[in-house]
């Protein structure tokens, strides 16, 4: 199948099955706040989306804009975190609102403008790019991993394969809809494609998956041996 196929199939997937979560416009629908987005991006790289939702009620009940999060008081924000982890993040997350604040209250529309405010690494640039700024960006966690290493039953390991997971994450992303393409991604790792037990008949992109055509899917990602 051609990448316009494989990218069509999994929008129209997306379109019926997107999981309806606090900080997503429903497909097709203009994208959330960058603020939004951001926020959400960031808890969610160590986070579950379970235990993420009510941090974000929490965070945006509390701090409703970028700039009032910026005003917040670090101890009252550290609290705030208290229970996600990794606090390096939430004093990360202080400064980039701080900076944000500073510039307006906006942020920046690109991946590279994006990726130079404090705690946005790769995959955060790419996907507030592509999520609220509906920019074309490679956006690849490891649920995309996992789907894009089976798709093309790429057989070289973790983490060396990770180049050819980007450039087969390329190749199928299209120009339109990038937000929505990104999640969808996601979402089919998340519920279809998962590690242990993937669900081929309920996917999308069954007919052209080459780790379903070699009858054991769940072999891929391939990792190094422990
Ligand atoms: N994991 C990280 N970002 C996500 C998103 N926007 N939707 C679903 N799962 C995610």
């Amino acid at each position: 199948a051609s990448s316009e196929t494989i990218s069509a199939r999994l929008l129209a997937w997306y379109d019926a099955h997107a999981r309806d979560l606090p900080w997503r416009a429903p497909p097709g629908s203009p994208p959330p706040e960058p603020y939004r987005v951001w926020l959400s991006e960031v808890m969610l790289q160590q986070t579950t989306v379970a235990a993420v939702k009510e941090y974000f009620a929490k965070f945006t009940r509390t701090w409703p804009e970028v700039t009032q999060l910026a005003a917040a008081r670090d101890e009252d924000v550290m609290a705030a975190w208290a229970g996600l982890g990794y606090y390096a993040r939430a004093r990360n997350l202080l400064a980039c609102a701080r900076e944000v604040a500073a510039r307006g209250g906006t942020f920046p529309d690109t991946e590279e403008e994006l990726r130079k405010l404090p705690g946005l690494g790769a995959y955060t640039a790419a996907a507030v790019a592509a999520i609220a700024f509906d920019r074309r960006a490679v956006v690849v966690d490891a649920n995309v991993e996992r789907v894009v290493s089976r798709l093309f039953a790429i057989e070289r390991e973790l983490p060396a394969a990770r180049p050819e997971i980007r450039d087969g994450a390329e190749t199928i992303t299209p120009d339109a809809r990038a937000g929505d393409f990104a999640q969808a991604m996601m979402d089919l790792g998340a519920t279809v494609c998962t590690a242990r037990d993937p669900r081929c008949l309920l996917c999308p992109l069954s007919e052209p998956c080459a780790a379903r055509a070699g009858g054991d899917p769940a072999r891929f990602p391939v990792k190094a041996p422990k």
